[in-house]
């Protein structure tokens, strides 16, 4: 009998209400606005306020892709994150409760700086291709927090992605010969305690374009497959684009592969996957096409991988909406921001009056118990 293809059967993202322009926070910075726009590429990037994290950008993001379907037939949720909101708990349990899943699905987390949404899509493959009858749900959350004033400041950002993956899928299909690249290096981590990341950013470019030619000469070896685009993961958009010249030359880069990312900024495990959406929503027919999938996670693992496009795709993208949600933000000072961001994760306070990405939001932190509501009417 011929094995069935597993693929991404539905894929939606959610990013905060808030953003702020690249330009003012130069200004605040006392730098020239055009290294932000033209030297790391960046317009604006998502600012989430208390009322929002993981959970709430993650159930935003997944109650779009299980309204269509029987979600009886999820029997695995896996939650990749990077900014966890607890060291034991899985952000998929309060997900599983919220969007009502089957008792019978299997939740959990699972962690690797950025690399872990492409982690979480792999497990999902496999479960798939051992159960085709079933359905397996993957959330990628993200908030990317640098410290205020510091070098990663610019490239922070935030947001999630949720993917159906099944058997006989109706956006793409996942080609499972992918060439991956592991080594320990001290390029970014965030420390037991801190809620914002440490970086040594020269290194993790350095690393990020060294690990993509790795996967990359690995990967033309087992594979004969002519690339007609390519996503990589985006921390911020000039990195895609060295990544491109690095890989080929003077090839031109496809700029709908980054046209959310540089209004959105980094969402660590989602990046790749919002790139991914982003060219899907922004480009022609895509049906047949073969799209690199560049994956880098700091500390680190890479992973390249490919998709097959899959005819009909576009009758289940949400573009209008996508667009819609991202010109309809609501723009914030850097004042407002600076709010925000020391607000942000604050104990024993209500989180009242903030806009939110969904029906779910945070109400506050109590006694150490997260206190997540369902927005009425
Ligand atoms: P920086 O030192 O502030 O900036 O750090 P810079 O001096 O390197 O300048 C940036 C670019 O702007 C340069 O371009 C300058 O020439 C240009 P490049 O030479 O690189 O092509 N520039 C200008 N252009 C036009 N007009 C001007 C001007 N001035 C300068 N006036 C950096 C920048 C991105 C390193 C910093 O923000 C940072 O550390 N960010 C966080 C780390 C990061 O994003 N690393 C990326 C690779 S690692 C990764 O992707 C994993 C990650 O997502 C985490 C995870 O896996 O969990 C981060």
């Amino acid at each position: 009998m011929l094995k069935p293809t597993i693929g991404i059967d539905n894929i939606a993202f959610s990013t905060s209400k808030y953003f702020l322009d690249m330009g003012d926070l130069a200004f605040a910075r006392h730098q020239d606005r055009n290294k932000y726009y033209c030297g790391i590429m960046q317009e604006k990037m998502a600012v989430i306020p208390p009322c929002e994290d993981v959970v709430t950008l993650g159930c935003s993001a997944a109650e779009k892709v299980v309204k269509s379907i029987d979600k009886f037939e999820i029997k695995l949720l896996v939650f990749a994150t990077e900014s966890g909101v607890d060291e034991s708990k899985s952000g998929g349990i309060y997900l599983h409760k919220f969007l009502r899943l089957s008792e019978e699905c299997r939740t959990f987390e699972v962690k690797q700086a950025c690399y872990g949404g492409t982690a979480a899509l792999f497990i999902a493959y496999d479960f798939v291709n051992l159960n085709p009858d079933k359905k397996a749900l993957v959330v990628m959350s993200d908030v990317a927090r640098y410290g205020l004033k510091s070098i990663g400041e610019p490239t922070q950002g935030g947001g999630a992605i949720a993917l159906i993956i099944s058997a006989n899928p109706k956006m793409a299909i996942i080609n499972p010969k992918t060439s991956v690249f592991s080594k320990e290096i001290v390029d970014f981590w965030r420390p037991i305690g801190y809620d914002y990341a440490l970086v040594n950013g020269a290194l993790s470019s350095k690393r990020y374009l060294a690990s993509l030619k790795k996967c990359y000469d690995s990967f033309v070896k087992i594979n004969n497959i002519s690339f007609d685009y390519f996503c990589y993961h985006v921390p911020f958009c000039k990195m895609a684009l060295k990544g491109h010249s690095l890989l080929f030359g003077d090839t031109p880069f496809e700029k709908t592969t980054i046209s959310y990312n540089k209004l959105i900024g980094n969402c660590y495990t989602a990046s790749l996957y919002i790139s991914l959406i982003s060219l899907l929503d922004n480009s022609e027919d895509l049906k047949d096409k073969n799209i690199g999938m560049y994956s880098y996670g700091s500390g680190s693992v890479a992973e390249l991988f490919s998709l097959k496009i899959v005819d009909g795709y576009k009758n289940y993208l949400d573009k209008t909406e996508n667009r819609n949600f991202i010109e309809n933000r609501i723009r914030l000072n850097v004042d407002e921001y600076e709010e925000m961001y020391n607000t942000w994760g604050q104990k024993n306070i209500e989180y009242q009056g903030y806009q939110t990405s969904g029906n779910l939001y945070l109400r506050g932190i109590i006694e150490d118990i997260r206190k997540y509501e369902i927005k009425h009417g």
